[in-house]
């Protein structure tokens, strides 16, 4: 049978699309207002790469596959596209971005037309690569290593070769096996591999043993799984209990490729390399969670200096850094607002060399991207250096272009006594800012001449520039000290904020009598890590009234994170990160986030919800319901991990290692011994063994790296989750890169089993 991607007429695209862009167009590339270079682009006969080269100089060209965008945005969507909106009209423009932190590539067409031809046609085909199943996503990987190695283009491949294609996929094998199926894949026996041939190659070298002896273990005749005995492997094998009999059943009908009713070893495979047969329990992915709780009783998605891309003393400011933000979900984002030139107010990292941006712009883009990916609620974290004129004219801004979309009255009229949900949020942007006197002055306009007495009361005198103090010895009695200059704050800025309204944080007891839900205090990392260690529980009661932002200390001009565990385990909401810094600390934002459908939030466990609670990270099991789990991961086998070392001839030497992150006596890492040169089908059969004492805040991370004995090791892969979201058995992990995009057909196969602590 041919392969489906040669089969352009499954292509969802309309001809004229398609006919436009396999014929070519010259389009505009556009890097900044001065260079703007013009370049001929075409579609390959793949359906799938985009080709493009300068029209007049030599050979270099340059390839991408349409699977490494992430979206076509039309018109004037960058700031390098708005920055030649004078010369090109909107309906000539798009941006055409990537997955993970690869830069966007701006466009421009010659006609409407033309850029309509691009825009749809690209939106087709990243739709189709989207609604991929795992074997088309497979045979569009075979595909696309075969058209980079088929250097003359004549559709064919010899010995030689496939050799050196093999080598480039991380496949290192015995010359003598290689050749064997290679002629067996010959049918024809030309001595070279058509692609569909090679494809088949790539299925006889591909079989895997370790999932055949779990198909044998289980099959009455070594050939397929009846329904019961399907039944019995989910429920012994895959620990899905009382409904294995009704999976048995889809299963079948959703994976078995023949209509025999029983399920070959093929689609049994199939099964176990699917989302389904992933480790992540599927419930947990979708939006599961109640979300009619206060806002404190959630962990919320946040990132800090949302306007870098990059370091904080040069790095370049950017609304992109807005959009990537908010499109992963992010709700809490912070923009730090000086004083502009001309009466407009800007954003930058203050008494710095970064570039600087428009406020208005950073709020246009804010309303643009953030309903996105998420409809909950979107906290606008500002950080306000202005003087009181352009802080009115932020005020303006804020209210023309939000319009509906900021909240500018409290629900119901009332002074909460609990914070709002995230349900009765939604849509909503909330600021969070300092405010003139309480939400009480608000509502009750009689109080209003009590503003300034109140102020100094909740000792909300931080000054303008200081919402970042460095930390200051705390002691439960600190008194709050009367200030002497009063901050200056513009009213109608003040007006708007409602719900956030920054505070100085004068000590737990003092929050206990005194503080009102809708007040919430910043903490540098190291004031936030001392607290969790020294007053865990009261943290965490303190948490289930108020919000808490964590910010990282102001020496990381490097962009670079701390960890958020050591706060989510104390109940904080707002653990800001630097989302522009891939890393560990980022992996484990967004394995927690991963869940309850990437809506930025995420239920803290019941034990951080109630106001009494005695839950101390420190001493886990003084908790009423502490029960401790043992996991126990045995780790079987990788599958086409990627290679890290471009070197010719270079093969990984994979590891596992299993992280636990979670309250201190659950952090533990283990790892797998490496084996040798075999990044294609490695084989581990280790198991690794974890008590976990609080396994509700506990998130696990898989990481692969390249064994190196002179040297650090090499990243490979990773991938993290809460162990709430863990489905026990035979499942496949599949790894994700350092920046969070998915590296597919990468994945580890595990088998995991959970059981009490007796
Ligand atoms: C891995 O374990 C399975 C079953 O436990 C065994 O059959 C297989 O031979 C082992 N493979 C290796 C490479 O150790
Ligand atoms: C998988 O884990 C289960 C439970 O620990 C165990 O009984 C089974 O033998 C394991 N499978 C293999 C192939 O070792």
């Amino acid at each position: 049978s041919r392969i489906l991607l040669q089969d352009t007429s499954a292509v969802p695209t309309s001809p004229w699309t398609h006919f436009v862009m396999m014929a070519g167009s010259t389009l505009r590339k556009v890097k900044s207002r001065s260079w703007k270079k013009q370049r001929h682009f075409r579609l390959l006969e793949d359906g799938m790469t985009i080709w493009y080269k300068s029209r007049w100089a030599g050979k270099g060209h340059s390839t991408f596959s349409v699977t490494e965008v992430e979206a076509v945005r039309e018109g004037h969507q960058s700031e390098v596209l708005l920055s030649i909106a004078e010369e090109f009209p909107a309906d000539l423009c798009f941006t055409l971005v990537f997955h993970g932190r690869q830069g966007n590539l701006d466009l421009v067409a010659d006609s409407p037309e033309e850029a309509q031809a691009w825009i749809q046609g690209v939106r087709k085909l990243i739709h189709k690569v989207q609604t991929m199943d795992e074997k088309e996503r497979l045979d569009q990987w075979v595909w696309d290593w075969f058209q980079k190695a088929d250097k003359n283009k004549d559709g064919k491949m010899n010995f030689k070769e496939v050799r050196k294609l093999l080598k480039m996929m991380n496949v290192d094998m015995n010359e003598d096996h290689a050749l064997h199926l290679f002629t067996m894949a010959d049918k024809s026996e030309s001595g070279s591999l058509e692609i569909e041939q090679f494809v088949h190659f790539y299925k006889i070298l591909t079989q895997r043993d370790e999932v055949w002896k779990v198909f044998q273990d289980y099959s009455g005749d070594g050939e397929k799984l009846m329904l019961e005995e399907l039944e019995n492997f989910l429920m012994m094998g895959q620990q899905e209990g009382e409904r294995s009999a009704q999976l048995a059943q889809e299963l079948i009908d959703s994976y078995e490729p023949s209509e025999s009713g029983a399920m070959s070893l093929d689609g049994f495979q199939k099964y176990l390399c699917s989302q389904e047969g992933s480790i992540f329990k599927p419930e947990q992915r979708d939006l599961h969670q109640d979300m009619s709780q206060p806002l404190s009783h959630y962990f919320i998605s946040s990132s800090h200096n949302t306007y870098l891309l990059e370091d904080q003393l040069r790095g370049q400011s950017s609304l992109e850094a807005y959009i990537q933000a908010l499109k992963r979900g992010c709700r809490c984002v912070e923009v730090d607002c000086w004083d502009g030139s001309d009466g407009e107010p800007i954003v930058y990292h203050g008494h710095t060399l970064t570039s600087k941006i428009l406020f208005k712009d950073v709020i246009s883009t804010v309303k643009e991207y953030a309903f996105k990916a998420s409809d909950f609620p979107v906290i606008l974290s500002l950080e306000n250096h202005c003087g009181v004129e352009q802080q009115t004219i932020m005020a303006e801004h804020l209210s023309q272009i939000l319009g509906d979309m900021l909240l500018t009255t409290v629900l119901d009229g009332q002074v909460p006594q609990q914070l709002p949900s995230p349900q009765e949020l939604k849509g909503k942007i909330l600021l969070k800012a300092k405010k003139i006197g309480g939400l009480e002055d608000c509502i009750d306009e009689t109080l209003t001449d009590e503003v300034s007495d109140e102020e100094e009361a909740n000792g909300d005198a931080e000054s303008p520039s200081a919402e970042d103090p460095p930390a200051e010895s705390l002691t439960e009695n600190d008194k709050v000290k009367p200030r002497k200059s009063k901050s200056k704050l513009s009213k109608e800025l003040s007006d708007l904020v409602l719900y956030c309204k920054s505070v100085h944080f004068h000590g737990f007891e003092q929050a206990r009598l005194h503080g009102k839900c809708y007040e919430m205090s910043s903490f540098s990392e190291s004031k936030a890590k001392r607290l969790a260690k020294e007053a865990g529980t009261d943290f965490v009661q303190y948490n289930t009234r108020q919000l808490s932002r964590i910010y990282p200390s102001g020496l990381r001009t490097d962009s670079s994170n701390y960890n958020p565990q050591d706060m989510w385990n104390v109940g904080c909401q707002i653990v800001a990160l630097n989302f522009q810094t891939a890393g560990l600390e980022m992996d484990l934002s967004d394995g927690l986030f991963r869940q309850n459908g990437g809506c930025g939030y995420v239920l803290k466990p019941d034990f951080m919800r109630d106001g009494n609670t005695q839950f101390s990270p420190e001493k886990p099991e003084e908790r009423p319901d502490y029960k401790p789990l043992r996991l126990s991961i045995q780790v079987i086998s990788g599958q086409q991990l990627p290679k890290v070392n471009q070197k010719e001839g270079s093969i990984v030497d994979p590891l596992v290692r299993v992280e636990i992150y979670g309250v201190p006596q659950d952090q533990a890492k283990e790892e797998t011994s490496h084996i040798n040169n075999n990044g294609f089908n490695p084989v581990w059969n280790e198991t690794l063994n974890f008590i976990l004492h609080t396994p509700e805040l506990t998130l696990v991370r898989f990481v692969v790296e390249d064994y190196d004995k002179a040297s650090r090791n090499d990243f490979i892969g990773q991938f993290t989750l809460p162990f709430t979201c863990i489905q026990a058995g035979y499942r496949h992990i599949h790894l994700l890169s350092k920046d969070g995009t998915p590296i597919p057909p990468s994945s580890i196969f595990v088998n995991i089993s959970i059981s009490e602590l007796t």
